[in-house]
């Protein structure tokens, strides 16, 4: 058989028409979600390394899709560089996206009024750019956002009522904007967690729905009410009881059984005040010296990034005391652990060290001491006053003494008399994980470093648990993880002392690291110390300080509740610290570490992992990353954008 020309033609151009009114079906969505992220970078981000070629963006960095819709659903450039205002019919395009992050960029302009097309958007997190302008009006037909985090930007106005239409948010950060006005009274949003307005020029009351989140949630506003103090013109009392007083029925009425009802309660009130201040009164005075040496601890829990105070005096103090101590008890001495060291010291050379606090706890304070010369710089600890009997004091530093690891920082010496208790270690001079983290300069610490600091604490964790199932830590947080320096070496401190100490004096200790079994601080176990331990790493990646953990703040979060609150539905970016989240190569080790930490800290203590394992599995961790790095380094065109 054969064909006419005439009829191949018209074949042809009919399969023609086809193809091309199927292709646009195929992926129309797709095609122009495209269209939109190429548009979207024209404008704002031309360094993104995407290739325009690609057919599909689905991957390109920063951008994931649903395959079976077709769709593009994530768009997530945290520090990517992004420059300048986001135009119309680019992300307002993105109808399908459920998260979008554009945080730590410079994009400046409003919010981009169409994003209320993104009717999908659950997680919207654009802080610290320099958008300014209102929340657009459209903004509020995002009825399924959960997390919102628009701080750290310009954003003017005033915050409208129709919050309330965002009836799923669980997260709410608008800190550090240009917001002014007073907050809508009848804001309500029942799934609310997180809510923070600080820094902005609001006034008025809090909204009732509101008086449960902490005060600092509205530091730096002029707000007030519950959990503020009260506002500072509370309406006048209303004014019906005068009118009805001075008409004689009411007052009447109230002249005979309420008057005496009155009466009788104020007498019972009276009573009651009374009773209350004579116990107070009575309790005053049973715990006063208990008091002085409690309320120096509470103002300084372990663990002050704020770094070092020159105290020099203090400490000669100290010792001076205890050498005249000792001079009527038998000449105590410093007793030295293991070997003496090559340049040997006294208690007398501690005496004339110079010294300095480096660390201030519920234990004791920790001072360096530079021994004359300066050849040699210990840490000495100083105990807090607890009456330990000495044979068990010695009894335990020795004990302590005999743990050695290239991960724990040993002890030398000790000293005990009536009056002072001393231990020395060596010092460790790169400053604690805490004062690192915390101390104004986190971004020194990149992943990589986290995590192998994680490790080396980790592998002294893990050594002394391997001495026997009762052996613990006891006391793991950041402020006793020192750091040699950033790239090697980390020691684990403190070890053993809270059981030494606690058994002696009422404690309460910092909450943050406290596995929720624990009623007793002291009854530390190896699933505690592995729950502390899973803070800690929580800590690192998020860069947050755990609640009550940093001295003079009300701050600090409930970290493994709130790590699962943001990961609850998908492993975002968002939990990381900004310094780290960048790091776009090994976000796979991140989300390892951070899954092991949320293990780590299981509320059931059957279900945490033993440290060995722990060990074992940032090992992996840490050297997936360093070949990362290796193969890396030529190839780093991305990574070197930093905001
Ligand atoms: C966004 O969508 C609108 C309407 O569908 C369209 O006209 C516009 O070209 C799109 N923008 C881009 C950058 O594709
Ligand atoms: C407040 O936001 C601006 C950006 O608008 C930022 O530069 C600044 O560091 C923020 N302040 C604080 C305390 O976070
Ligand atoms: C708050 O208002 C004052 C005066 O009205 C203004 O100077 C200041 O810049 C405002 N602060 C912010 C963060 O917008
Ligand atoms: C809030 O600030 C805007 C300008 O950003 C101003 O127009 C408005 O009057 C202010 N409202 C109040 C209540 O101060
Ligand atoms: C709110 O943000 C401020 C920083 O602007 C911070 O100091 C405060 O601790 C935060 N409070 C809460 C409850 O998140
Ligand atoms: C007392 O009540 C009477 C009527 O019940 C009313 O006429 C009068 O105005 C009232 N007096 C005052 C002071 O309100």
């Amino acid at each position: 058989m054969r064909w006419a020309p005439g009829r191949a033609a018209y074949v042809l151009l009919a399969a023609a028409l086809w193809c091309a009114s199927l292709t646009p079906r195929a992926a129309p969505d797709l095609a122009a979600d495209r269209a939109a992220l190429l548009a979207f970078r024209d404008a704002v981000g031309q360094r993104l390394p995407w290739d325009a070629a690609a057919a599909s963006p689905c991957g390109w960095r920063g951008v994931r899709c649903d395959p079976a819709a077709a769709r593009v659903t994530v768009l997530q450039l945290p520090g990517a560089s992004l420059v300048g205002a986001v135009p119309l019919g680019t992300i307002g395009n993105l109808t399908a996206l459920r998260t979008l992050s554009l945080r730590l960029n410079a994009l400046s302009g409003g919010i981009p009024a169409d994003i209320g097309s993104c009717t999908e958007l659950r997680h919207l997190y654009l802080q610290g750019n320099q958008l300014d302008g209102q929340v657009p009006e459209g903004f509020f037909d995002l009825g399924l956002l959960q997390r919102l985090d628009l701080s750290n930007n310009r954003i003017a106005g005033g915050v409208s009522p129709e919050f309330n239409r965002l009836q799923r948010l669980a997260t709410l950060y608008l800190e550090n904007n240009s917001l002014n006005g007073t907050l809508p009274s009848n804001l309500d949003l029942p799934k609310l967690q997180l809510f923070n307005v600080s820094r902005n020029n609001l006034t008025g009351p809090v909204p009732k729905s509101l008086a449960r989140m902490p005060a600092s949630a509205f530091d730096g506003t002029g707000l007030c009410g519950d959990p503020l103090a009260p506002c500072p013109t509370p309406p006048p009392p209303p004014q019906p009881p005068v009118p009805a007083a001075a008409n004689g029925s009411i007052s009447a009425k109230l002249s005979t059984g309420a008057i005496a009802g009155i009466a009788a309660g104020a007498a019972v009130a009276f009573l009651v005040l009374i009773a209350v201040i004579l116990f107070l009164c009575f309790r005053c005075q049973r715990t006063m010296a208990e008091k002085s040496a409690e309320t120096a601890a509470d103002a300084d829990l372990d663990g002050s990034p704020v770094s070092v105070t020159v105290a020099s005096m203090d400490m000669k103090n100290a010792t001076r005391r205890s050498s005249q101590a000792t001079a009527g008890n038998n000449a105590k001495k410093l007793v030295f652990l293991g070997e003496a060291p090559d340049a040997p010291y006294d208690l007398e050379s501690l005496l004339h060290a110079s010294a300095e606090v480096i660390g201030k706890g519920w234990l004791g304070t920790t001072y360096r001491a530079t021994l004359e010369g300066g050849a040699t710089t210990v840490a000495v600890k100083r105990l807090r006053a607890a009456p330990i009997p000495e044979r068990e004091f010695r009894d335990k530093v020795i004990a302590l003494g005999a743990v050695r690891h290239e991960n724990l920082v040993p002890v030398r010496a000790y000293f005990y008399s009536r009056e002072e208790k001393l231990i020395v270690y060596d010092f460790v001079g790169g400053g604690s994980l805490c004062s690192l983290l915390h101390g104004g300069s986190p971004e020194r610490l990149d992943f990589e470093a986290r995590a192998r600091i994680a490790l080396a604490a980790a592998r002294g964790v893990a050594f002394i648990h391997s001495a026997g199932p009762r052996s613990c830590h006891g006391n793991i947080k950041s402020s006793n993880v020192l750091v040699a320096d950033a790239r090697d070496g980390a020691y684990v401190t403190d070890h053993g002392i809270l059981r030494l100490v606690g058994a002696h004096v009422p404690l309460k200790r910092v909450t943050g690291y406290r596995a929720p079994e624990v009623t007793d601080p002291r009854r530390a176990s190896q699933e505690t110390d592995t729950y502390s331990f899973g803070v800690l790493l929580l800590e690192a990646l998020t860069g947050k300080p755990p609640v009550n953990s940093v001295p003079g703040s009300t701050g600090g979060v409930e970290l493994p509740l709130w790590v699962r609150t943001v990961v609850q539905e998908e492993w975002t970016a968002e939990v990381f610290d900004a310094s780290i989240a960048v790091e776009e190569r090994v976000e796979e080790e991140m989300v390892r570490l951070l899954q092991l930490a949320v293990e780590c800290t299981d509320d059931r203590p059957d279900r945490r992992p033993p440290m060995a394992e722990v060990v074992a599995r940032i090992e992996v961790i840490v050297r997936s990353a360093e070949l990362k790095a290796k193969a890396d380094t030529e190839d780093d065109d991305f990574h070197s954008i930093s905001p």
